[in-house]
């Protein structure tokens, strides 16, 4: 099977690509891409088990968890010899030509995001045998942050603002990194951050960058909000609304907001009735929750979580600092320890 390097630095649109001709060496980071993406397969692969190779490289050794986009495995990479995590996803995604075309696009634009806390996508492409498409990443050790606020909440206990701040640090400086780019994650919310186990280095990585953008099954799913809460998702693009990176500062907010609260922003089971308070309701008083907190936490909440973009923090650099000065006023551990961090700068 032949491969082409497909790097941040060549221009969009090459036809080359698709052929298989080989292209300049790119500068950092690099995806890989395999010709045989196009054309799209036309079997459509059943969900894959442990001991199955993907596209006759990947080893799948174990299901690591799904979500909405497919499966995601712990994988050896057979060429490198490297563990790997790989996202399979949907087979009902490989008859749609046009999703692998923008998966590509995609992919591409984020090999500019290298260096940040971005998870890193070594690869991805289309099985020749079954058609099912993937991407391979770097394997990551801990939990997300979804896992860790519901244990937490499951004994009444949260984060403590002080870890808040440290955990989000450098997803901020990630997403203001993207936002200069003109990329928008879109579908930022705690099961989308992960936590290094700190025997691994610690530290965060943003996961899923893009993804919603290119899966406009998804995108039908969460217009309907059939599945997954709403409490993430920013009023415009809910109404199906023209939006700009300010959902990111948004849903930035919206995990902030769960972390400090313990709880999401509207909690409820119904997601119609999360939707309809998310567009509608006034932002509740975070200091009803967490008294230790600053009067001035439930200013942040209220700019960080408005429902006109125009009165929210304008980047995530600003709402991370403004909250940095709401946490150092507080009446806890935290006021204190936060007064060693330093504001972002944007
Ligand atoms: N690169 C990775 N390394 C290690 N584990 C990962 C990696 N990517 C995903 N996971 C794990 O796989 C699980 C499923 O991830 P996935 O992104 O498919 O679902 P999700 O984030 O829960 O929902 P959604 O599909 O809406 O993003 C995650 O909860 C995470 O624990
Ligand atoms: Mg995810």
């Amino acid at each position: 099977m032949r491969w082409n390097e497909v790097g941040a630095d060549v221009a969009p649109g090459q036809e080359a690509l698709l052929t298989g001709e080989r292209l300049p060496a790119p500068q950092g980071p690099r995806l890989f891409f395999s010709p045989a993406a196009f054309p799209c397969g036309k079997n459509l692969a059943a969900l894959k088990q442990p001991g199955e190779f993907v596209d006759g490289r990947y080893l799948l050794e174990r299901e690591i968890g799904r979500g909405s986009h497919g499966q995601v495995f712990a994988a050896i990479d057979s060429a490198s010899g490297r563990r790997v995590a790989i996202k399979v996803l949907n087979p009902s995604l490989e008859g749609d030509d046009q999703f692998v075309q923008r998966l590509w696009r995609e992919a591409r634009s984020l090999a500019a995001l290298w260096g940040t806390s971005v998870v890193e996508v070594y690869a991805f492409g289309q099985d020749q045998e079954d058609g099912a498409v993937y991407m391979a990443m770097e394997l990551l050790q801990g939990e997300t942050l979804s896992e860790r606020l519901e244990e937490l909440e499951l004994f009444d206990s949260r984060m403590s603002a002080y870890d808040i701040l440290v955990a989000t640090q450098p997803i901020v400086i990630a997403l203001n990194t993207a936002h200069k780019l003109g990329i928008i994650h879109r579908d930022l919310k705690p099961s989308n951050i992960f936590l290094v186990s700190p025997e691994f280095g610690g530290g965060s990585r943003l996961m899923d960058f893009g993804l919603a953008k290119v899966d406009d099954q998804l995108a039908l799913t969460r217009a309907g909000v059939v599945a997954g809460s709403p409490n993430y998702m920013a009023p415009e693009m809910l109404r199906s609304e023209p939006f700009d990176h300010r959902i990111d500062v948004y849903s930035l907010g919206a995990v902030i907001y769960r972390a400090l609260a313990g709880q999401p922003l509207f909690p409820g089971e119904n997601p119609t009735q999360v939707l309809l308070r998310v567009l509608k309701d006034p932002r509740p008083r975070l200091t009803d929750l967490r008294p230790d907190l600053s009067p001035l936490v439930d200013d942040w909440v209220q700019e960080a979580l408005a429902l006109d973009p125009s009165y929210r923090y304008l980047d995530t650099p600003s709402l991370w600092n403004g909250l940095l000065a709401a946490v150092q006023r507080g009446r806890n551990p935290s006021a204190y320890r936060a007064r060693f961090l330093e504001p972002i700068e944007g």
